[in-house]
């Protein structure tokens, strides 16, 4: 039963109170047992049991819950730098979309790729988000777009949370956009995905939610309501890819469907955040797509002071986020998205728990919750996001168990 002493600024990030309070203790001292935290407090109070314990020492540094990745398309064949320099030329995410680049040139990639040069890839893609800090992932199909295709993705994701470290939640994303098979057949794909492709994954319990691009230039929100009618009778529950390029109705929506998140959302309304609060919808921030697309970011303080939770993700994608670096987006989201350092830390930890349906397991430091924790080498979060060196993670722990640390 380890003993870590000596936590300089321990954070527990419990759910109560506002986005800023993070419950913080100083001199703190954190005790787990197997996979799970039996005590958290101050040292000074560390009951007289766990004092003979095995001690490890923090070196007065900063303690926080393991980051979460609620929002990220893991799996992926190739990359498209070159989209990356038409749009510091001008040419606009969906213009390149239209001219056969875009998502479908990433579905032509994934197609080609073998299960195992995908797995192979996430795999280390894991191996650097564990350094990092991060202790879950959520990862999401949508570059597949017909059944068997989807299918690999989400077997891929399943085999890598039964032999990774880190836990994975799949979502199923196949209404990302219309794959060209159906170009003029927008309703046979939905038929196909509502009638066959839902209902098999739903059987073989390969994702837990079910999400939709909705956007002018994909899903309209009727179009959507279908897939997500489809995916509660599968047992999947709502996520959205909404409000990203305009503002497409995606916010209400996703209060309408009782969707767990919905996420982007830069150009959400007024009644669209209203509606989300009033529905208990998380958000999901993720600056470095608008910062990607030339996008005017998120004001999230509109959804703070409405009291409507934001997470931070990184929604890593080879077209408008291809960095996994979540501490690096967490400091954007402070100057792009104007959240302080201790509400972006609430977003990535016990809110992105909560928009993957994990709050009860992870995503704070309390009693009975995994031993997901990271040590980071910084005083405080205020210094660690503002400072932001290219990785500051000294220690991750994953359900008890060390995943990394540096020497
Ligand atoms: O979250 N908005 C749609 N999907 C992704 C981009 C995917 C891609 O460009 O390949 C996103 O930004
Ligand atoms: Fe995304």
């Amino acid at each position: 039963m380890p003993v870590l002493t000596n936590i300089g600024y321990l954070a527990t990030c419990r759910d109560q109170g506002s986005q800023e309070e993070i419950h913080a203790i100083s001199k703190a001292t954190l005790v787990w047992k197997g996979e799970s935290i039996l005590w958290v407090g101050k040292e000074s109070d560390l009951p007289t049991e766990f004092s003979e314990m095995e001690q490890w020492d923090a070196e007065g540094k900063l303690v926080i819950p393991g980051l979460i990745d609620c929002h990220t398309h893991l799996a992926f064949g190739g990359w498209r730098e070159g989209e990356f320099k038409q749009r510091i030329r001008g040419e606009s995410y969906l213009k390149i979309a239209e001219s056969g680049g875009g998502i479908l040139s990433t579905v032509t990639k994934t197609r080609e790729a073998t299960r195992e040069e995908l797995m192979a890839r996430s795999s280390r893609t894991l191996d650097e988000m564990a350094a990092l800090g991060v202790t879950t992932v959520e990862c999401k199909s949508g570059y597949g777009l017909n059944i068997a295709d989807e299918i690999k993705q989400l077997e891929i994701y399943e085999s890598l949370n039964c032999e990774h470290a880190l836990d994975l939640v799949s979502t199923l994303l196949a209404a990302h956009t219309v794959p060209p098979e159906y170009k003029t057949d927008k309703e046979g794909y939905l038929r196909l995905l509502c009638d066959e492709l839902i209902p098999l994954v739903g059987e073989r319990k390969l994702a837990e939610f079910c999400d939709v691009f909705v956007e002018k230039s994909a899903f309209n929100p009727e179009e959507a309501r279908r897939v997500f009618e489809a995916g509660e009778k599968a047992g999947l529950r709502a996520k959205l890819h909404a409000d990203q390029l305009s503002d497409s109705g995606g916010a209400s929506l996703a209060a309408e469907v009782g969707a767990v998140s919905a996420d982007h959302l830069e150009c959400i309304s007024d009644c669209g955040i209203e509606k989300m609060r009033k529905a208990g919808v998380v958000a999901v921030t993720l600056p470095l797509a608008s910062l990607f697309t030339f996008q005017k970011p998120l004001d999230a303080r509109r959804l703070v002071s409405a009291g409507v939770p934001v997470a931070v993700a990184t929604d890593f994608n080879p077209g408008s986020a291809p960095s996994f670096h979540l501490p690096l987006v967490m400091t954007l989201a402070c100057v792009q998205n104007r959240m302080t350092p201790k509400e972006v830390l609430k977003g990535a930890t016990i809110y992105a728990a909560r928009a993957i349906e994990r709050e009860g397991v992870t995503g704070s430091l309390e009693k009975g919750k995994l031993a997901d924790f990271a040590i980071i080498d910084s005083p405080d979060p205020d210094h660690w996001l503002y400072h932001f060196r290219a990785n500051a993670c000294l220690l991750t722990m994953k359900r008890g168990k060390i995943i990394h640390e540096r020497k």
